[in-house]
């Protein structure tokens, strides 16, 4: 009963391996909706509408970076269109600037850990490390 057992496992981890690589951009966008809710609950700490709690402003930056992360390397070439994507063309013309504004804001949100055991600590980096979202988005994200 072993055998088949283990080519079932070798098969489902074959399987998944070739589904995370295959599709990118689910995975970048999944990221960046990630991003999306960590930004809503950082919204409502700063308001004072979710009672400030240091775990939670962890949880954010964690989210942020994450994404800071792994999105440069989620855009092959064959990624451009499809999948509901709202990646602009720019992206894969000027990468390097590309990848270099994740790398600085990657930066910024490690910096930030140390900072953001209060509610004022923590408004000052959320307020810093949300600026990187528009500038981001108004170069390489199509109006959606
Ligand atoms: C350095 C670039 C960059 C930064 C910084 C960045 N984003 Fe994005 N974001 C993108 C790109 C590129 C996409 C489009 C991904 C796709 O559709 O393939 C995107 C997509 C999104 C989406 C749509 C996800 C979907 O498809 O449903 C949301 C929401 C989002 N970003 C929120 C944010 C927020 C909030 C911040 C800041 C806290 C942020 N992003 C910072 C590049 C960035």
């Amino acid at each position: 009963m072993l055998r088949p057992v283990l080519i079932i496992a070798t098969l489902v981890g074959v399987t998944t391996a070739v589904i995370a690589q295959s599709d990118p951009i689910t995975e970048r966008r999944n990221l960046m909706k990630g991003v999306g809710r960590a930004s809503a609950l950082g919204a409502q700490l700063v308001k004072g509408e979710t009672p400030f709690d240091p775990q939670k402003a962890h949880d954010v930056l964690r989210a942020y970076g994450d994404a800071a992360e792994k999105m440069p390397g989620l855009f092959p070439d064959n990624s451009k269109e499809g999948g509901g994507t709202s990646a602009a063309p720019k992206i894969w013309e000027t990468k390097a600037d590309f990848e270099a504004r994740f790398a600085a804001w990657n930066t910024e949100i490690k910096a930030a850990a140390g900072s953001v055991e209060t509610l004022d600590g923590f408004k000052t980096a959320f307020g810093g490390l949300t600026k990187a979202c528009g500038g981001c988005h108004q170069n390489y994200r199509e109006k959606v």
